[in-house]
């Protein structure tokens, strides 16, 4: 059998870690011939080491065997980009399945490719379903779902979502979140980091350290990205005015900086401000390590990144989910979660986070997100064969 995987942004990393782990497992105690071939291809729509080759180095995923080289560019033109390398891939290497995984560029485009030229395709974390069809991430997930062969889902919630769809029983596995094969993976590492050594290494371009490295449960922890956030100002001003001038009055707050995020304040005029507040520690994107580490340490978690949502709830960190909905509804606080939607409105994001700080660190594991994730997603593809 063979199989290619595809990644293309930095969320896809750590989820095709512990696949690629799993196969390299698997054939090790199989004849030659029931070995599985396997590819890897980078779309390259994160390209730059912070975003993209740290995580190759951290997480142990060898060198793509095929970078498309697509890069940064418009939804459709990344999508086309990539649909016409991917395609001239599939020809010459004729594969029998195409694993995506996740909600990015890259596994709509190659989910539609795969299927064009007649190649079975599954989906790794299947089902989720925000029912906001203005996010991108949203459009990728209904059609990658709506083509794909397998749909391997990271909870309940996700299948009933699909049935609701109209998807046969038969291509719907219920398979853990792989994602947490990765966090359990690489907590020793994570743990084994100093919160100063982090801050020392990563600090954000012209960035100029002015407050003490705080202790574990001493700082909130930020990241914010998503364009709803970040590309209005009359959105992102007054959440950096609540960050500045409320949460750097009780903890130091640290930010790792997306790309994007800080093009938009530079471009709004915003940047010199946060920058320059004594207590805002800005810092460049961080590997995965590093962001696990200052997780497990953070008093509090803002966030629109859905990842976080989901290490934040297996880490019991309080998570204040900048957004109005989530494809994730598993990690919120009705289910057992750390995380509670509080949008992008200062009332209530300000409401929210007292709770959040009153709350202590209360780890919560959904069902099967239990690091073997990833051994039940090739289990499943080899009975699908
Ligand atoms: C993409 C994903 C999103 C994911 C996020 C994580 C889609 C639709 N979106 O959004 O789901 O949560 O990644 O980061 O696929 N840039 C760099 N270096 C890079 C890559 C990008 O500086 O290596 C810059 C780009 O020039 C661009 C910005 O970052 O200005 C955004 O990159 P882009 O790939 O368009 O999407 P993300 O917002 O990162």
């Amino acid at each position: 059998m063979k199989i290619i995987s595809v990644v293309g942004a930095r969320p896809n990393f750590m989820k095709i870690a512990p696949f690629m782990r799993a196969i390299a497992a698997f054939n090790q105690i199989q004849p030659i011939s029931k070995r599985i071939e396997h590819l890897l291809v980078h779309t390259g729509q994160h390209y730059d080491s912070r975003m993209s080759g740290t995580f190759f180095e951290e997480l142990a995923i060898p060198e793509a065997d095929i970078n498309l080289g697509v890069g940064s560019g418009s939804h459709a033109e990344q999508v086309g980009q990539t649909m016409i390398a991917f395609e001239k891939v599939l020809r010459k290497e004729n594969p029998d399945w195409v694993v995506v995984v996740g909600d990015v560029n890259a596994t709509l485009a190659c989910s539609v490719t795969a299927k064009k030229e007649w190649v079975k395709v599954c989906h790794i974390e299947a089902g989720l379903r925000s029912g906001d069809i203005t996010m991108p991430e949203e459009v990728n997930r209904l059609v990658t779902d709506r083509l794909s062969d397998l749909l391997l889902t990271p909870d309940k919630i996700s299948s009933e979502n699909l049935r609701k769809e109209g998807t046969t029983e038969s291509r719907i596995v219920l398979v853990g979140n792989i994602m947490i094969d990765t966090l359990e993976a690489n907590r020793d590492k994570a743990a084994a980091l100093k919160i100063e050594d982090i801050i020392a290494s990563n600090l954000a371009k012209d960035f100029r350290l002015k407050t003490a490295n705080p202790d574990d449960e001493h700082f909130a922890l930020m990241t914010l990205h998503r364009p709803s956030n970040v590309d209005d100002k009359a959105v992102i001003r007054p959440i950096l005015r609540f960050l500045m001038d409320e949460v750097a009055a009780d903890l130091t707050l640290i930010w790792p900086v997306h790309p994007r995020a800080r093009k938009q304040m530079e471009e709004f005029g915003l940047y010199k401000e946060v920058s320059s507040h004594p207590k805002i520690v800005l810092l460049e994107p961080l590997g995965y390590h590093a962001m696990l580490r200052l997780n497990m340490g953070a008093r509090i978690m803002l966030t629109d990144s859905g990842g976080l949502q989901e290490e934040c709830t297996i880490l019991g960190t309080p998570c204040l989910t900048l957004r109005w909905n989530t494809e994730r509804p598993v990690t919120l606080k009705e289910y057992g979660g750390a995380s509670v939607l509080v949008g992008n409105n200062v009332e209530r994001i300000r409401e929210e986070y007292h709770t959040a700080l009153a709350k202590k660190r209360t780890p919560f594991r959904p069902p099967l997100w239990d690091g073997k994730t990833a051994e039940r997603c090739l289990a499943a593809i080899i009975k699908a064969s």
